[in-house]
């Protein structure tokens, strides 16, 4: 299906949880976010009924995220109920990694065809202060598991953060020399939480190419053969994974953009940025068929702005990162 700016829209990132067993700085205020009451979170048969709908208006791809998709329990039968959907041919996962090596070849078992992973530093005591608790020895035996179970290919997430983690650009760089890891840099997002830790820390993304081509080699231009993301793909001659960076605010990517968002408790994005949700969990639950949840699905493509305001301030008071799943 097409939006009213003409972009082709086939992409459902659907946020299973609003729960995390992290809390990063820039994703969760200090004090937490009240957690939404279980009985407004979706159900599997929920969830499957809305991406059934979804398909017959042209949704291909699924991505689950969180909070964290894997502290959802039961979280393979989710992933093999959308398989089990026609139109449905690829299904994906963003998560912080820590519980991928008890997950991973269930997942690809279940249908998962690949993971995003969310890597800020590789120093432990960063690490730490970032997810505020973490440990980076698990995130990394989630990195190996990914791997193993042959989640191909894998992406890590890095969100670039001033004097916290832009030392490290280059040797998360190197990583993608000798491994078949993809590594992409994101541009730090003025979300509703960050908070005072992130103010000024912007750090541009033609700034990180530039050092990683001075201090470590020449990046070439790359195809990514897996994802339609808003990634744009470098490799050093040679190398067995690529280096990418999503330039959110830089270079905003609006006019590509193929997404809706869905809430755990079943509200309908049409953008990132965009506070208006169309609730489905209402109709759904008095019974709504495929037919009626399919048409609020194009009343919400309907509705997709042209770009995102986000250098303008964040607008959003009711939702944070971790509640629409990033
Ligand atoms: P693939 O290309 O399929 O691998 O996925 P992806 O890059 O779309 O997925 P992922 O969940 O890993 O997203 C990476 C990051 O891109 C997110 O954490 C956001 O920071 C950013 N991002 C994703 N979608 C949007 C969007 O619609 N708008 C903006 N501004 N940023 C987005
Ligand atoms: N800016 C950019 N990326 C963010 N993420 C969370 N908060 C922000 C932000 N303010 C990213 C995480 C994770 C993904 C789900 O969202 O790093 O990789
Ligand atoms: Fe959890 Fe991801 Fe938010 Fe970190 S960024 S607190 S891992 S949802």
């Amino acid at each position: 299906m097409r939006d009213t700016y003409r972009r082709e829209i086939n992409y459902l990132r659907v946020s299973v949880t609003d729960k995390c067993n992290l809390r990063c700085i820039y994703c969760l205020p200090p004090e937490g976010v009240k957690s939404i009451p279980h009985d407004e979170i979706l159900r599997d048969e929920e969830f499957e009924a809305i991406v059934r709908a979804a398909a017959l208006v042209g949704i291909r791809k699924i991505r689950l995220t969180g909070g964290e998709p894997l502290v959802r329990r039961g979280v393979e039968d989710l992933v093999r109920r959308f398989a089990n959907i026609p139109g449905i041919d690829d299904i994906t996962l963003t998560t912080n990694g820590i519980l991928l090596p008890d997950h991973a070849a269930a997942l690809k078992e279940a249908g998962v065809k690949r993971v995003n992973i969310s890597l800020d530093t590789l120093k432990d005591d960063r690490y730490r202060e970032v997810t505020r608790g973490g440990s980076l020895a698990s995130a990394w035996k989630g990195i190996q598991a990914a791997l193993d179970a042959g989640l191909h290919p894998v992406k890590l997430n890095t969100v670039v953060v001033r004097d916290f983690n832009d030392d490290e650009v280059e040797s998360m760089a190197r990583l993608t020399k000798k491994r078949p890891l993809h590594i992409r840099f994101i541009e730090l997002m003025p979300i509703g939480t960050c908070n005072k830790w992130t103010e000024g820390r912007f750090v541009p993304a033609g700034e990180i190419l530039d050092r990683i081509n001075r201090r470590v080699g020449r990046l070439h231009p790359a195809k990514m053969a897996e994802g339609d993301g808003p990634a744009k793909y470098y490799r050093f001659e040679g190398a067995l994974g690529t280096v990418g960076f999503i330039t959110s605010m830089s270079e905003h990517f609006c006019e590509n953009c193929n997404r809706l968002r869905l809430t755990s408790s079943g509200g309908l994005r049409p953008c990132l940025y965009d506070a208006r949700e169309i609730d489905l969990k209402t109709p759904l639950r008095r019974g709504a068929g495929d037919r009626e949840i399919a048409d609020l699905i194009m009343e919400a493509v309907d509705l997709k702005p042209d770009r995102h305001h986000m250098d303008e301030g964040w607008t959003d008071k009711k939702r944070v990162m971790s509640q629409i799943g990033g």
